[in-house]
């Protein structure tokens, strides 16, 4: 099939290469002219495992392209709305100028019987508006919901674990879902869940989904300040409440807590629209699970904080990671980037270190010192707190070896992450969080 694009950010990008490693001719579209250079070169503007290998076959194939000319969508018979929705930069709610731009620029090269898919994170009511917008154009609109993860974006968009598709009534929308189902042929033969709702439905699973996910990382989390005054050990705790399964272990990992450029701006733009529907207090409790997040990063830095006795000056902290979690280069709203600058302006002399993230953390934060490597991040440090859970940090990072070059053997635990026994027995003074 034929199809285009528009906005080849995270998820574009990725939903264009991915397309097109499963047969279709794809072109994607984008307004940032330097982006649009990049992926045409076979290149990935940010760091996802294996988007490149996609990206060159795709290209190399003949069936991937990329352009800044939306009349390239023209024949397309399936258009991807994959722009960003931001966080509003004076409010909560989600930023919705580049989706109405997206739109406006795609009607004129609409036909009649063309699917136009909504794929980007948006308040509950907004499909409905544009299928508005869209019916003078004979366009029919789907919502279609994306829920990949940073990281295992590429495995997430070819083979998801449900497919959701919020359509309109009657046979334009079975017409439309059918046409979707053939979209996403090798996951739909393969058994893959096929949901088929009503355009609020399909909003409200995904921003449902994220609150579900944020709450679950705030109530382990919210678990580990009571297991701090108490002497319990939360990681324990996780692991017994995890066995049953109705609960289940994944997402309860107690620590500085979530960022990234989901979860974060998700909550807050479902709790400002919930307002806006006149049901604010459904969704009280996200602000809990904000507030809850947030203070973890400030429990992370007081660790460091009484580990060194108060006294942050002319100290050196080495900081083990930037990006918002593992397999991943973002470092938006990320929490292990906060701790850092929080320590920073403590007045200590921080340095990070991390596999993929330092480039995009120096451009946003050129107070901190980077250094790419590990030992030398590591060497001369009072203390080191780890951020990010990076394989390199965890079972890769030998405490043995770690001892022969800090100056003080002290080691926060920001994403409980390392085996505290090993540490210890190495002569360190281990602190986690939420754990004795
Ligand atoms: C999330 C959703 O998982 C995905 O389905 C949606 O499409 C986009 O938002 P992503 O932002 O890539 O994906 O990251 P995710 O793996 O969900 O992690 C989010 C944050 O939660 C990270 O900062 C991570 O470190 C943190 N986290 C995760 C925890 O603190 N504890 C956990 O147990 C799990």
């Amino acid at each position: 099939m034929k199809l285009s694009v528009i906005g080849c950010g995270y998820l574009g990008a990725v939903h264009a290469a991915a397309m097109a490693s499963i047969g279709h001719e794809v072109v994607g579209i984008d307004v940032d002219e330097s982006k649009i250079a990049s992926l045409s070169q076979g290149e990935a503007p940010f760091f996802e495992p294996g988007l490149p290998e996609i990206l060159s076959d795709g290209i190399a194939s003949g069936r991937l392209s990329f352009t800044t000319d939306m009349a390239q969508a023209d024949g397309a018979e399936v258009h991807f709305i994959g722009v960003g929705t931001p966080q509003q930069k004076d409010g909560y709610a989600a930023d919705m100028t580049y989706v109405n731009a997206a739109i406006d620029a795609l009607i004129p090269h609409l036909r009649p019987g063309d699917i136009v898919a909504g794929k980007s994170t948006v308040p509950v009511g907004t499909a409905a508006g544009l299928a508005e917008r869209l019916a003078s154009t004979g366009a029919t609109l789907v919502w279609n919901p994306e829920f990949l993860r940073e990281g295992f974006a590429v495995k997430d968009t070819v083979d998801p674990d449900r497919l959701v598709a919020g359509v309109p009534l009657g046979d334009e929308g079975a017409r439309a879902a059918d046409i979707l189902r053939e979209v996403y042929h090798p996951a739909v033969a393969k058994g893959t869940p096929f949901i088929v709702t009503d355009y609020a439905t399909a909003e409200l699973v995904k921003v449902a989904a994220n609150a579900f996910l944020a709450t679950k990382i705030s109530f382990i989390n919210a678990m580990a300040e009571i297991a701090e005054v108490t002497g319990a050990d939360v990681t324990q705790l996780a692991d017994a409440i995890g066995h049953d399964a109705r609960i289940g272990r994944r997402f309860l990992g107690a620590g500085i807590g979530f960022g990234g450029g989901c979860l974060p701006k998700d909550i807050r733009a479902f709790t400002a629209r919930a307002e806006e529907l006149g049901r604010g207090e459904s969704v009280g409790f996200l602000r809990e699970v904000d507030a809850i997040n947030l203070r973890r990063r400030e429990r992370a830095v007081q660790l460091v904080v009484d580990a060194l006795h108060g006294d942050m000056f002319k100290k050196n902290i080495t900081v083990l990671g930037a990006a918002f979690k593992p397999h991943s280069d973002d470092i938006r709203d990320s929490p292990a980037l906060d701790v850092a600058v929080r320590l920073r302006g403590l007045g200590a002399w921080v340095t990070v270190t991390d596999p993929e993230a330092l480039h995009n953390a120096a451009r946003v934060h050129p107070q901190l010192n980077y250094v790419e490597d590990r030992d030398e991040a590591l060497r001369g440090a009072d203390a080191v707190i780890v951020v990010t859970e990076w394989d390199e940090y965890r079972g890769g990072l030998d405490p043995e070896h770690a001892a022969q070059l800090v100056a003080g053997r002290v080691i926060v635990d920001g994403r409980n992450c390392l085996d505290a026994a090993a540490w210890r027995a190495a002569g360190w003074t281990y602190y986690g969080m939420g754990r004795p």
